[in-house]
C-alpha cells in the first residue's frame, strides 16, 4: 500500500516538478516540488545535513489529502529536492498525514514523529476524524512507519479533550533525564485550546505529563503547531490560537500565531505566564517550528501563509506556498528576536550604500530596485521636527504597489498590498505598534519575487506577507510627510 500511494506520488513530483523552471520559483524561500505546501515539519539535523519536511500535496495547488514532501540542505539555503518521504497509505492516516517533527533514533535512524488522521463513521453517521501520533523510521531518504502506530492516542489526554483536535507532536530529548518529550496541540471543551507535553523513555511508550498552557476561552479553541524552548533566562511557547476574536492590534481574528513568554518549571512540568504576543506581524504567516543548529542556534522555519488565505492562488501556477527565509531566535527583555539566518550575508552581491539623504517627495535612489533584495532602511527626523509619515513602496510600476507606512505619532507600522495586483479580495492591510529604538526605526527588508519579509528595529518585530505582482515591478520608492532623513543599505541576492 505506502509503496502504491508514495511511487504514485514520486513519479507524479518527478515528472511535474521538473518542468517547473527556476525562474517560476522565489530565489532564496522554499516553495513544493509542486502542487501545494503548508506547514513546514520535521526540521532536523540527521547524518550531516539539514532536513527539512513539508506538508504536501504534489497534485493540486490546493490543500488536500497530505503527504511530507522533502528537501536537504548543507547550509539551511541551499535546499536538493529529495522525493517525497510520506504518503497517507495506511487505514489509519487515511485523511493525511499531518504535521509533526524529526529527531535522531537511539539507533542512528532518523524518526519522524507525525499525526495521523483518520476519516471514519459515528455511530450515528456523523464523520469523524480521528487524530493519533505516529511514527516513521528512516534513512534519511525511506522512510517505513512503524508497525504498532499509533504511540500516542487522545484517550491518554485529560477527560473533556477533543479527539478530532489533537496533533502536530514537537519532540526533543533530555540528556539529563536521558528521556523524549514533545508536546502537542489539543482542544478542551471546557477550556479551548491547551498545550500538553508528553514523555517516553524509548519513543515507543509514551505517556500524559501534563497541560503547559490554555487558552482559558480567551485565545481560540484549539492550539496547533506547538514549539517550546528557552532562550536566555524565559522560556518559551509557540502555538497556532485557532478562531479567535481579534484583540487590539497584536492578534487579529481567525487563525493567529502567538508565543507566550513565562517559567516552565523542570521538575513539576508546570508553565507560569508571563505574556503572550503575537508572534509575527504580518498577514501571511502560520506553523512555526523550530530547531538547534550543530553551532547551537535556535532557527525558525514557517508556513509564509495563512488558512484564511490559502484560496488566493494565481491562476496558473504550478506550485502554491512558500515557507520563511530561516530565522535565528533569541530573547531581549523578555521578547523573542527574529533575525534572517546570517548565511544569508554571504549571497549579498552589488551594494548600494546612502547616507544622510534628506527625503521629502516620492524619491527613487539609483541603484536601489529589485525583487531579489535584501534592503536595510534606518529613518530618522530631519532637524527637530518630526515628520508626520514615512513611506516605503516595493514592488513597484507604474499600476501596483506594495507600500509600508510609518507614522510616528501613533507609532503605527502600516503594511498595505491593496495595489500589489492580487486577483482575488482578500486581506490586504495589517498594522502593529512600532516604537522608536535610538533615535530612530529600522527596517530589514527582505524582498522575494513573490514576498516581503520585514524586520523592525533588529528583530523586535516581523512581518511577513506575501505579494503576486508581476515581476517587471522592480521599484524602490521613499516619501515624506515633512522631512525625513534615511540610510539605505541594498543587496541583490544572489544564491
Ligand atoms: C496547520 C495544520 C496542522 C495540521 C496540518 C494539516 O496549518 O492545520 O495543525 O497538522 O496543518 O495540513
Amino acid at each position: 500500500m505506502e509503496t502504491d500511494l508514495l511511487a504514485k506520488a514520486r513519479e507524479y513530483e518527478a515528472k511535474y516538478g521538473s518542468l517547473i523552471t527556476a525562474e517560476e520559483r522565489p530565489v532564496y524561500h522554499v516553495t513544493p516540488t509542486v502542487g501545494w505546501l503548508n506547514d513546514p515539519n520535521g526540521l532536523s539535523y540527521y547524518d550531516g545535513k539539514y532536513h527539512l519536511f513539508y506538508q504536501y500535496n504534489p497534485y493540486a495547488t490546493a490543500w488536500d489529502t497530505m503527504h511530507w514532501g522533502h528537501l536537504v540542505s548543507e547550509d539551511l539555503l541551499h535546499w536538493k529536492r529529495l522525493p517525497a518521504a510520506m504518503a497517507p497509505a495506511e487505514p489509519y492516516e487515511n485523511y493525511g498525514v499531518w504535521s509533526g517533527s524529526a529527531i535522531t533514533a537511539p539507533d542512528g535512524r532518523h524518526l519522524l514523529i507525525y499525526t495521523a488522521v483518520e476519516d471514519s463513521l459515528n455511530e450515528d453517521g456523523s464523520r469523524k476524524f480521528l487524530q493519533t501520533q505516529c511514527l516513521a523510521f528512516g534513512d534519511g531518504v525511506n522512510y517505513v512507519k512503524y508497525e504498532k502506530n499509533p504511540v500516542i492516542t487522545p484517550d491518554m489526554l485529560p477527560e473533556g479533550s477533543s479527539s478530532m483536535d489533537f496533533r502536530d507532536p514537537k519532540i526533543w530529548y533530555e540528556e539529563e533525564e536521558a528521556c523524549y518529550y514533545s508536546v502537542i496541540g489539543s482542544s478542551t471543551e471546557k477550556y479551548g485550546g491547551t498545550v500538553v507535553l508528553f514523555r517516553s523513555p524509548d519513543l515507543f511508550h509514551w505517556e500524559y505529563v501534563s497541560t503547559l498552557d490554555k487558552s482559558n476561552n480567551a485565545y481560540g479553541y484549539m492550539w496547533e503547531c506547538p514549539d517550546m524552548f528557552r532562550l536566555g533566562d524565559t522560556d518559551f511557547i509557540t502555538f497556532l490560537p485557532m478562531k479567535m476574536f481579534a484583540k487590539g492590534l497584536e492578534f487579529h481574528s481567525g487563525n493567529n500565531a502567538a508565543y507566550v513568554t513565562g517559567t516552565y518549571d523542570r521538575k513539576n512540568h508546570t508553565f507560569i505566564r508571563r505574556n503572550i504576543f503575537s508572534l509575527d506581524y504580518g498577514i501571511d504567516f502560520y506553523a512555526p517550528q523550530t530547531m538547534v543548529t550543530p553551532d547551537g542556534r535556535r532557527i525558525m522555519s514557517a508556513w509564509m501563509q495563512t488558512p484564511e488565505t490559502k484560496e488566493a492562488v494565481m491562476p496558473g501556477a504550478k506550485w502554491f506556498g512558500q515557507l520563511i527565509f530561516p530565522r535565528e531566535l533569541s530573547e531581549r527583555n523578555g521578547k523573542l528576536i527574529q533575525r534572517p539566518l546570517r548565511e544569508l550575508e554571504a549571497c549579498r552581491k552589488d551594494p548600494v550604500f546612502y547616507e544622510d539623504v534628506c527625503v521629502m517627495d516620492r524619491t527613487r535612489l539609483p541603484g536601489v530596485e529589485g525583487r531579489s533584495v535584501d534592503l536595510t532602511v534606518r529613518i530618522r527626523p530631519a532637524g527637530g521636527e518630526m515628520y508626520r509619515k514615512f513611506i516605503v513602496r516595493i514592488a513597484e510600476d507604474e499600476e501596483f504597489y506594495t507600500s509600508f507606512t510609518y507614522d510616528p505619532a501613533e507609532s503605527l507600522l502600516s503594511f498595505d498590498r491593496s495595489y500589489s495586483g492580487f486577483m482575488h479580495y482578500i486581506l490586504s492591510e495589517r498594522k502593529a505598534h512600532v516604537r522608536y529604538r535610538n533615535g530612530e526605526i529600522e527596517l530589514r527588508i527582505l524582498i522575494d519575487r513573490y514576498s516581503v519579509e520585514i524586520f523592525v528595529n533588529d528583530g523586535e518585530q516581523t512581518m511577513s506577507n506575501t505579494i503576486y505582482t508581476r515581476q517587471t515591478a522592480k521599484g524602490i520608492s521613499f516619501e515624506a510627510a515633512g522631512a525625513a532623513v534615511i540610510d539605505v543599505e541594498k543587496y541583490t541576492i544572489q544564491l
